[in-house]
């Protein structure tokens, strides 16, 4: 596979689904699939570095996961909090800053411990970022950045006849992130379930069979693949993409 950098997304973002249909697959109970999940996003992460793709989200836990049964919400709420904590001296080594999106106030005190630290031993770094999406929801999000801004413009700060995208931009868990270029979803559902419903307004989607825990090298280098050969238009025509194209090729 000749796959060349230019046409590689500069922030992919993924919908890690799949994992208690894995692990049903292999008779084992749902927990084993989330834990081998865990294996899959450092495999992807190095991936991403090998690539140069510098952005990676990940979606591990929304805000309708906590309906699922306790029993699962503890074992994936011990495996976020071992994961950090095991995974945090990884992230140093390989000059990744983590960031966390969601209502992390709502998580439990230990994970939260966790994620604080493992955000402050890497928030030096700034060329790898690694988010995770935690106790997320584009609806929480769109609430907490409406409640922040209606607080700002309380304060004076901000002034409402001069609202812009930019300005609410600026109010979502993502203000310093790049809009994702590519969404990919595992496990072959086709739907968004929540998840960073602005920002992907203009993002390429890709859904693959494959279950998360199961999600190699080779499956991502395949949605890759597939990424290369989209034209994205931005509510433009083809000729105009064309044309500004050749500008660019003539200008470098
Ligand atoms: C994704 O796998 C992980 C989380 C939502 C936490 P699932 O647990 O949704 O796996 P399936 O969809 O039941 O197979
Ligand atoms: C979406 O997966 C959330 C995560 C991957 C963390 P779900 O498995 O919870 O989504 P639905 O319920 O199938 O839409
Ligand atoms: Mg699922």
């Amino acid at each position: 596979m000749n796959l060349s950098p230019s046409k590689f997304p500069k922030h992919i973002a993924i919908i890690m689904d799949g994992n208690g249909r894995w692990a049903k697959k292999k008779g084992k109970p749902r927990i084993s699939g989330h834990r081998q999940g865990g294996q899959t996003i450092r495999e992807v992460l190095s991936v991403c570095q090998k690539l140069k793709i510098r952005y990676l989200t990940l979606y591990a836990f929304s805000v309708e996961n906590w309906n699922r049964p306790q029993s699962e919400i503890s074992a994936l709420m011990d495996l976020f909090h071992h994961f950090l904590r095991k995974e945090t001296k990884n992230l140093i080594k390989k000059e990744v800053r983590l960031r966390v999106i969601g209502r992390i106030d709502e998580l439990p005190e230990k994970v939260r411990k966790e994620v604080t630290r493992s955000l402050e031993a890497t928030a030096k770094f700034d060329k790898w970022n690694l988010t995770l999406a935690v106790n997320y929801g584009s609806r929480t999000e769109m609430v907490d950045a409406v409640k922040a801004y209606a607080e700002a413009i309380h304060r004076g700060k901000e002034n409402p006849e001069e609202c812009s995208w930019e300005t609410l931009n600026s109010y979502l868990y993502t203000f310093d992130l790049p809009d994702p270029d590519f969404i990919i979803r595992t496990s072959g559902e086709t739907r968004l379930s929540n998840f960073l419903m602005l920002q992907s307004a203009y993002a390429e989607m890709y859904f693959s069979k494959v279950y998360w825990p199961d999600f190699d090298q080779a499956a991502l280098l395949e949605a890759l693949e597939n990424y290369k050969d989209r034209e994205r238009r931005y509510g433009l025509t083809g000729e105009q993409i064309n044309e500004l194209s050749m500008t660019e090729h003539s200008v470098t």
